[in-house]
């Protein structure tokens, strides 16, 4: 069990799709465990979508508001109400932006060994899954915002969530890539 890196912004993997999870074996739970333990040594991780360590599998990791989920092949079948608030994510740290959303989601998951669940949630959880259910579809946070900037996080900085889109999209080269 290792901890893995981390992508960002800009790297291919954050716009694909990932696949469904055929084979609930030994590797996948030697998976799930280093996804969870790379969340818990980030500094403020809610939560990790496997494209975010360059898996292409359909697995999510939460640790928020003290509730712990392993959602595998997860999939949103109601919800109802709406919500904005500010959102970030472990793939652009130190920036937060505007993201409307559902207030209550259920969802349909199966757990490590392959079983069926189904959770509801409202409010910040509920925003958490459908966050991180989009990276398992190529889309970001910033796909969904509502205004046109993004906040530093305890600065008075900004920047412009086209600019993010651009990056996310390889269309500007950030300074680690140059
Ligand atoms: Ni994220």
């Amino acid at each position: 069990m290792s901890k893995l890196k981390i992508v960002s912004f800009g790297d291919p993997v954050l716009r694909q799709n990932a696949k469904p999870v055929t084979v609930f074996h030994g590797k996948l739970h030697t998976l799930i465990n280093s996804m969870a333990k790379t969340l818990k040594s980030s500094s403020n991780g809610a939560a990790i979508a496997a494209n975010q360590i360059s898996v292409l599998k359909r697995i999510i990791v939460i640790d928020y508001d003290k509730e712990y989920f392993e959602l595998i092949n997860p999939e949103i079948i109601a919800s109802e109400g709406e919500q904005t608030d500010y959102e970030g994510c472990l793939s652009l740290p130190g920036y937060f932006g505007l993201v409307k959303r559902y207030d209550y989601v259920k969802v349909k998951f199966q757990n490590r060994d392959g079983e069926e669940f189904i959770v509801e949630r409202t409010d910040r959880l509920a925003r958490c899954f459908q966050h991180e259910i989009d990276h398992l579809d190529g889309i970001l946070f910033v796909d969904r915002m509502t205004e046109e900037f993004l906040v530093g996080d305890g600065n008075d900085s900004k920047i412009r969530r086209q600019d993010v889109i651009d990056i996310a999209d390889g269309k500007i080269l950030t300074e680690s890539k140059r």
